[in-house]
């Protein structure tokens, strides 16, 4: 266990929080953790009242970008216990960011003691209704104070939390990529850079005036092959198998797709991790065979997708999706993994992770 010390705000902002108008995004609990990285090792872990932090203007990840995140959810389960969904997933997925991006690695342990710490304190913070949640952002930051291309020696790790009110997600209209790509192998795509979200904000807003709701990224040569949905991992139901495009370098590992691989292939639904293009996908649609498609992860679990959009000799073709109430799969996951979220299905798979309560530290 590390040495975590805590201090509380001395007034909690709770009573101020309306748990039926959840905005997303912009409502933080009472507490933060905070560590700092120097002189090569993590250190002064503490939880703090959630407050702004000072930088210096020459702050290295202001202007180079050395910036990763995670972000995962706390629920109450059936019983009012606050629990975690396969968080060891992403303490691992914060050092494969940082290792790409040549930051340090935060010690597993550390990353899972400041969680545990942390929404052990503000547990009250989770929302009580079913499909609402307390989003956790962990995150890590350069912090060495210099106008210079290389690693930083310095760095801070910050988790904080706020309420989320259940995320429904309508049905997604899509248009495939063209022009602008999210990711390359061998580029940062695995990684989750903040980079990689600013490089994504004006193909979309072009998607968005264009009248879509999502853009379905493909590869960066022939603008044909599918890697993501949005920030969401993406798959198809053609005929009575399930496809989702390979890890190629350029796709984020989700966790969710990863949960939703698990179940289908416990299941026995077929299931194929492949190259998928838009050809292959306009074909399935022709014969009737594309009978599903969404996205997955954290925020949403399952978004279902509407319809999808191609431009053919510069004119958009859309291509549209059965209705999405008569699907199967993507209605089945996502009640599946819901219901193991509540502890109202099994966790045959070891995923669920509770979190011991505590009380604020005044002083
Ligand atoms: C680019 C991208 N792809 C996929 C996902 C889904 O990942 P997860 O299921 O771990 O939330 C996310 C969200 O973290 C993302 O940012």
């Amino acid at each position: 266990m590390n040495n975590i010390t805590i201090q509380s705000p001395q007034t909690s902002r709770l009573s101020s929080v309306d748990f039926d108008n959840l905005p997303f995004g912009e409502i933080f609990s009472d507490h933060m953790f905070v560590a700092d990285y120097r002189d090569g090792k993590w250190q002064d872990a503490r939880v703090v009242p959630f407050a702004p932090i000072t930088l210096s203007p020459s702050n290295l990840a202001l202007h180079y970008g050395q910036s990763i995140f995670e972000g995962m959810k706390a629920f109450k389960d059936k019983d009012g216990k606050p629990m975690l969904f396969r968080p060891e997933q992403h303490a691992i997925r914060i050092n494969k960011s940082a290792h790409r991006m040549s930051m340090p690695d935060i010690p597993e342990d550390l990353f899972m003691d400041a969680v545990n710490t942390l929404i052990g304190l503000d547990h009250a913070w989770i929302p009580p209704k079913r499909g609402s949640a307390l989003y956790i952002r962990p995150f890590m930051f350069a912090t060495d104070a210099v106008i210079g291309v290389r690693a930083s020696k310095t760095y801070k790790f910050i988790i904080f939390t706020g309420p989320v009110g259940p995320y429904y997600s309508k049905p997604l209209n899509l248009v495939t990529a063209d022009e602008y790509v999210r990711a390359v192998p061998g580029g940062v795509g695995e990684a989750k850079a903040a980079g990689n979200y600013a490089a994504a904000i004006y193909p979309t807003d072009l998607a968005h005036t264009a009248g879509f709701d999502q853009i379905l990224w493909t590869d960066n040569r022939d603008y044909k092959y599918i890697q993501e949905c949005g920030t969401m991992n993406v798959f198809f139901v053609i005929g009575d198998t399930v496809v989702t495009p390979n890890l190629n370098g350029a796709i984020l590992k989700g966790i969710t797709r990863d949960s939703l691989l698990t179940l289908l292939r416990a299941e026995g639904t077929k299931v194929e991790e492949r190259p998928i293009s838009i050809d292959e996908l306009i074909e399935a649609h022709k014969e009737g065979k594309l009978i599903d498609a969404f996205g997955a992860g954290t925020a949403a679990v399952v978004s279902q997708i509407q319809s999808i959009s191609y431009k053919e000799n510069g004119e958009y073709v859309k291509m549209e999706l059965p209705d999405v109430k008569s699907r199967d799969i993507s209605i089945r996951l996502k009640k599946e993994i819901n219901d193991i979220r509540a502890r109202l299905a099994a966790d045959p798979h070891g995923w669920m992770h509770e979190v011991k309560v505590s009380s604020p530290v005044m002083g």
